[in-house]
């Protein structure tokens, strides 16, 4: 059964804590990414965990090995449920984050790998280097890669879930931002999928940001996400 994930792209802690109370029960699990982050800090991790919700921290580490298996700890000390790191960083980085991540046990921060960031085209992977490979073949090299070296899961727009789905072993996580119900604002989002679309074709965590905090009723809006996804 996927999971919802709302991502709090709010800038306060007292934002977050008001809408994470005000979804309520629907939704069981919320992103704070980098703009929350480096406004509050680990307090705002924190109050989220204390409200009993889950954290998928999107910070998307990229550093030398050992900065990112601290950072994992780090994380995992504060009870963070997902963490994100650069595919790129390569294999000890991703072997390290892993490691730091299995001292938690079963219940420890799971690792996500980024393959190519959707805002990427190919001039721009051209421009950093990677030549003779489409966006598309970066992201399927990048994932078995990821995930061949301990990434637990990947974050993919909902265009590249069902290719990546079937080429990974079982078990593999999938985030797919991007999400929009039928008949929703797209926002700045250029490829969207609706929530039935994104299930059905493998991801198991859905990131919807805007749908829901936006809307007049978030929880209507949650509930709405969350029939079409059958969940
Ligand atoms: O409001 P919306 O549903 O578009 O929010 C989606 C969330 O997922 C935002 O926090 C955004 O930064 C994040 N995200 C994304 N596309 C990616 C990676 C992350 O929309 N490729």
């Amino acid at each position: 059964m996927a999971e919802l994930i709302v991502a709090l792209d709010v800038q306060t802690r007292e934002e977050a804590v008001e809408k994470v109370k005000a979804i309520g029960d629907p939704v069981g699990f919320y992103k704070i990414g980098l703009e929350l982050f480096t406004a509050e800090g680990p307090d705002v991790v924190k109050a989220v965990k204390d409200l009993g919700k889950k954290v998928f921290l999107d910070l998307k580490f990229h550093d030398i090995p050992r900065t990112v298996e601290r950072a994992i700890r780090s994380g995992g000390k504060l009870g963070v449920d997902l963490m994100t790191i650069h595919s790129v960083g390569a294999k000890a980085m991703i072997q390290s984050a892993r490691m730091a991540a299995d001292e938690f046990g079963p219940n420890g921060p799971k690792i996500l790998a980024v393959t190519v960031l959707t805002s990427l085209d190919q001039t721009d992977l051209a421009d950093v280097g990677i030549v003779g490979r489409t966006p598309a073949e970066q992201v399927m090299a990048m994932a078995k890669f990821a995930t061949e070296n301990g990434a637990h899961g990947l974050v993919c727009s909902p265009k590249e879930v069902g290719a990546l789905s079937k080429a990974l072993k079982a078990g593999t996580l999938f985030i797919t931002p991007g999400v929009r119900p039928a008949g929703a604002a797209v926002g700045d989002q250029k490829r969207v999928a609706t929530p039935a679309d994104a299930v059905r074709d493998g991801a198991t965590h859905l990131v919807v940001g805007r749908p829901i905090l936006a809307a007049e009723d978030p929880v209507a809006a949650a509930r709405q996400i969350l029939a079409e996804m059958g969940s």
